[in-house]
């Protein structure tokens, strides 16, 4: 194991730590999971803030388990650092014999580990095999990808993992380098990206090249995919009272952040019922008020944090829940109320904009903490 490149800066571990307390500070033994423990700067805060905590650590890279391991030493008796993708949570949990868990931080993407380290091909600046394995021990790597895929699997990736309005040209540019020579090298791939962008368009957002080496990581690993299944699965596994932060950095990420969110924070009782149904009321209630952005200190502080969301949720008591409509469905019947024909006039109640307590039942509102 080399040693550590570069500074590590958690992302919002201020706000982190203040989001999971209320989960991790009750009394008696509180679990926590890192799902993405990287170089356990998160973790490290975790454990630190709280003695009585235990944190199951999971990450899919073998050499970021490997320097956690070193930097956590100190708690050695109330850890335990796996090697899983985090859709495996569940399995790990079970053979770890924890039922459930009090608090969960999916801290997404790469780690500076894995973006500075001069052989993993993750970085467009510098000279490697395309790899980008963030699991070196399995899965296929970014050489087999853009030397095997389509022109229309190549260009869709692009467009939608990177958001590349030059998918087109640059898979068409690596389909013709193929023919004539196989691509093995991210700075022979980030020549072909910047020669494929019209010149004008290579001035502007960054190195041209910067959207395609996104795109393919997020291929190579499976992150969407991976992500999409583990964050319903943690969700199941908070206890009452239990939190889940995530940090995203790319849109897509954010949209099956709020999405999994906004599954569990609506009632799917029926809206004329004056009670909420057993088991149809909201299970959970938003921590964040949209997606809650960096300040400008931090991100000057920390580039990385410059596209970072952050949202989180907490689970209710299911008695709670159930005892009637949050305000916000309350709030929701009252306006419904007054559109119906023959139920008073819109004059006749409170200013809808002016709904008390309206932190549940939306993906767009939370309450702090
Ligand atoms: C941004 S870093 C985490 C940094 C960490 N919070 C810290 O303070 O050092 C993301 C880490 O998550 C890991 N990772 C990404 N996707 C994963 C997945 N699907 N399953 C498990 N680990 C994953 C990466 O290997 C990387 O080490």
């Amino acid at each position: 194991m080399g040693e550590l490149r570069g500074t590590h800066v958690p992302v919002l571990l201020e706000r982190c730590l203040e989001m999971l307390a209320p989960a991790l500070g009750r009394p008696g033994r509180t679990v926590h999971v890192d799902a993405t423990l990287g170089l356990a700067g998160h973790a490290e805060a975790v454990l630190s803030a709280h003695p009585d905590t235990v944190l199951i650590g999971l990450d899919r890279d073998t050499e970021a388990l490997a320097h956690a391991r070193v930097r956590l030493a100190r708690f050695a008796d109330r850890i335990h650092l796996e090697h899983a993708v985090y859709d495996e949570l569940p399995e790990v949990l079970d053979r770890l014999g924890y039922p459930a868990i009090d608090g969960v931080l999916f801290d997404l993407g790469v780690s500076s580990l894995q973006l500075d380290a001069p052989d993993r091909g993750f970085a467009y600046a510098q000279d490697a095999p395309l790899d980008m394995r963030m699991d070196q021990t399995r899965g296929v790597t970014a050489e087999e990808v853009v030397n095997t895929y389509s022109h229309p699997d190549l260009a869709r990736l692009l467009r939608v993992y990177g958001e590349e309005k030059f998918a087109g040209k640059i898979a068409s540019a690596i389909i013709r380098e193929r023919e004539r020579n196989r691509i093995t090298s991210s700075a022979r791939l980030a020549e072909l990206v910047r020669d494929a962008i019209p010149a004008p368009a290579r001035r502007t957002g960054g190195h041209p090249a910067k959207r395609t080496f996104q795109a393919l990581r997020i291929e190579v690993n499976r992150e969407l995919a991976a992500l999409e299944t583990a964050l319903p699965a943690a969700l199941d596994k908070l206890t009452v009272g239990g939190r889940m932060v995530v940090l995203s950095y790319h849109s897509l990420e954010d949209r099956l952040t709020k999405q999994a969110l906004a599954d569990r924070v609506r009632s799917k009782g029926p809206v004329d019922l004056p009670v909420e149904l057993p088991g149809s009321g909201p299970t959970f209630r938003l921590l964040s008020r949209g997606a809650e952005l960096p300040g400008e200190a931090e991100v000057a502080a920390n580039p990385r944090a410059a596209s970072v969301r952050l949202r989180a949720a907490e689970r209710l008591d299911p008695e709670a829940a159930r005892q009637g409509r949050t305000d916000r469905e309350r709030y929701r019947r009252r306006v419904k109320a007054m559109h119906q024909p023959g139920t008073g006039s819109p004059g006749s109640g409170k200013d809808p904009r002016s709904a008390p307590g309206d932190a549940n039942g939306t993906d767009e509102e939370g309450e702090g903490t």
